[in-house]
């Protein structure tokens, strides 16, 4: 990140943000409630636009979605009108995958987060953990594919 500046609405959420992250290494970012954390993260996933600077991901400056992340965000995602199994399989779609292929590797990943028996429950009738475990599959899957990968 360079010199990242994000501003809502006149309020300055950061200010002049730079840090690199190499391949490989684990990093953790750490601050009080309100100080930016999850708009860094937002900027970093190619969610929310910098109101400055430039976020490279592998030398190339992100202009979109970064494809390359896996991103549990800290609100529940889960679409409410959607069940575990149609959660999870939306992550596949919006990879491109779609038909038969999808619904049997959404069906083993229900069985591989202990979610067995729980593919036609809607959001509401999971618990925390639960939903935990649904939406960080639902939200590995968004990603273009290949090796996980730090943001
Ligand atoms: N969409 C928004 N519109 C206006 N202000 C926002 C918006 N999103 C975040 N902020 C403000 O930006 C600041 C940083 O918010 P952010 O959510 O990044 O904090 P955080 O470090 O993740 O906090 P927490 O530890 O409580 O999750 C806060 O003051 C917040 O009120
Ligand atoms: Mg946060």
């Amino acid at each position: 990140m360079q010199h990242i500046t994000k501003r809502f609405a006149g309020y300055s959420a950061l200010e002049d943000i730079t840090f690199d992250v190499n391949p490989g290494r684990f990093v953790s970012i750490v601050g009080p409630s309100g100080c930016g954390k999850s708009t860094l993260l937002n900027m970093i996933a190619g969610l929310l636009p910098p109101s400055s600077g430039l976020v490279d991901i592998f030398g190339e400056p992100l202009a979109a979605l970064n494809r390359r992340a896996s991103y549990m965000f800290q609100q529940d995602a889960l679409l409410p009108w959607k069940t575990v199994l149609g959660n999870i399989q939306l992550g596949l779609t919006f990879r491109g995958q779609t038909g038969p292929d999808a619904a049997g590797e959404a069906k083993a990943w229900i069985e591989r987060v202990g979610l067995q028996g729980f593919g036609d429950r809607y959001p509401h009738q999971l618990s925390g953990g639960m939903r935990k475990r649904g939406r960080d599959r639902h939200f590995r899957h968004s990603r273009s594919g290949g090796s996980h990968r730090a943001l």
